[in-house]
């Protein structure tokens, strides 16, 4: 590690799915000099932390919420969120201000634009990072822009939304909250203030790549001072994840992960495998459990299922201690994904296309077949099936519930199929680019070295 050449805040929004690459991208740049401060927004107050590793110090913010109240209840209500973390923001980059190492810029989440203000007022040089691809950010951009307006009824409206640099997406390729006014309205406008006030910010970094997205990347590129800094995959896999990371995880996730599956994985033929995911925060409906469950179980494919606590009594009774008897399965509370998608045996990622989980597997060449569920899940399913051809998107029917013989056709078309062969020959192509582009002289790589050189 070099001498420290400037200090700059990273301010996650407190979700796993957002903290992670706020992590990996905070210790890329102390890699490269920079001091770092992690700042978590939180109910509960721990006393700085300091990884020597990587000069990463995590502190915490009061979010304004009580102990007492859900981990989720700050998701649920974004003005008592926002109102009481700008007011804990204020007061921590004042005090910064005055130590022996100021921060020089604020790197926050767009999910939370008066952290954008609250910096830019105080000073610093301020950075938006969507940790969410452009695929969804720039619909909630033109969503903001009055450019796309939101149908009233998803099931009314037939026609193909069409945005620059898009292929024509239909109702249900859009991300969840632009498809039908009123649903999730908190939510909604959390998604698009990410661009109420972006026009302030000095610079705006997205966990991407140039060549995923690049007809994308070019029409940003006339409007934004853009930099592409992605995929922040651990380079191991590409390094090593913070021991400490788990520290700040929240809700289920808090689980250490369960390092027993690599043995067993270790057991298991090359590519016979098929790994199921659904991310930290996504609730399948029982019945679709149990029908997800009973396709796999009909493909006759060993499988290693990630379930979280919460969501295993949904499973079939039996399930799991026949899987275990039998060794045809593991169904595991948390396990080490990056570790297990690089592992030799997988096949296949049975996945909610949550950006995290999709940019792994890219970066780890494993094909996916995806059940998307909400959010920005949707449109990346559509570039997983039609765009990058790295995977299939499971299809189901009006209520959105997909049956055991769809999910299980898909499984083996991934798995064996003639298509499932190109898929595979895509995704290795991606994981070549997004290593060249993490690498030393990468496009995600220079625009790194840029901002690193800004900051010292
Ligand atoms: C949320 C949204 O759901 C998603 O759509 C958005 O793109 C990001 O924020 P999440 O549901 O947590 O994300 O899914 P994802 O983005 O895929 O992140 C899950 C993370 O948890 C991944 O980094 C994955 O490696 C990790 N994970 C998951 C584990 O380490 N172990 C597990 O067993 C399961």
């Amino acid at each position: 590690m070099g001498e420290a050449k400037g200090h700059v805040l990273f301010f996650p929004y407190p979700l796993q799915g957002h903290i992670n690459p706020m992590i990996q991208l905070g210790k890329r740049l102390s890699k490269k000099g920079l001091t770092v401060s992690l700042i978590i927004a939180s109910n509960i107050h721990r006393e700085p932390y300091t990884s020597e590793d990587y000069s990463i110090t995590v502190h915490t913010i009061h979010d304004g919420f009580f102990p007492h109240e859900h981990p989720h209840a700050k998701i649920k209500d974004p003005p008592r969120f926002n109102e009481s973390t700008a007011r804990s923001l204020t007061d921590f980059i004042s005090r910064q201000k005055l130590s022996s190492n100021p921060p020089k810029a604020l790197i926050y989440d767009p999910f939370m634009p008066s952290a954008l203000d609250v910096a830019k007022d105080l000073g610093l040089y301020v950075v938006a990072y969507f940790t969410q691809p452009w695929l969804a950010s720039l619909i909630y951009y033109h969503i903001n822009e009055g450019t796309y307006d939101v149908p009233d009824d998803r099931h009314e409206d037939p026609i193909l939304a069409s945005f620059p640099g898009f292929p024509l997406l239909s109702q249900n390729d859009l991300p969840s909250f632009a498809c039908e006014k009123g649903s999730y309205p908190l939510i909604f406008k959390v998604v698009v203030s990410q661009f109420s006030n972006l026009r302030r910010a000095d610079c705006i970094l997205c966990n991407t790549f140039d060549q995923l997205e690049p007809k994308v990347v070019k029409w940003m590129d006339g409007q934004w001072p853009v930099k592409n800094i992605g995929p922040v995959v651990p380079s191991k896999f590409l390094d090593n994840r913070l021991p400490e990371d788990k520290d700040y995880e929240l809700g289920d996730s808090k689980t250490e992960p369960d390092e027993s599956v690599l043995s067993w994985l270790a057991n298991k033929p090359a590519k016979s495998v098929v790994y199921v995911a659904f991310g930290t925060l996504v609730a399948l409906s029982e019945k679709q459990m149990k029908e997800t469950a009973m396709a796999i179980k009909q493909t006759g494919y060993s499988f290693l299922w990630s379930c979280r606590d919460s969501e295993r009594s949904k499973l079939p009774s039996g399930f799991v201690e026949e899987a275990l008897e039998k060794d045809t399965g593991l169904v595991a509370k948390w396990v080490p994904q990056l570790e297990v998608l690089a592992h030799d045996s997988i096949g296949c990622f049975v996945t909610h296309c949550g950006w995290n989980s999709t940019l792994e597997a890219l970066c780890l060449g494993v094909p996916l077949v995806g059940m998307p569920q909400w959010t920005d899940q949707p449109t990346n399913a559509k570039f997983i099936e039609d765009v990058w051809k790295i995977g299939v998107r499971v299809k189901t029917d009006e209520e959105g519930f997909a049956s055991k013989e769809e999910i299980a056709g898909c499984i083996s078309e991934v798995m064996e199929g003639e298509k499932g062969k190109v898929m595979r020959k895509n995704v290795e192509n991606f994981k070549v680019l997004a290593r060249e582009a993490i690498s030393e002289g990468g496009s995600s790589d220079k625009s790194i070295d840029e901002f690193v050189a800004m900051m010292t």
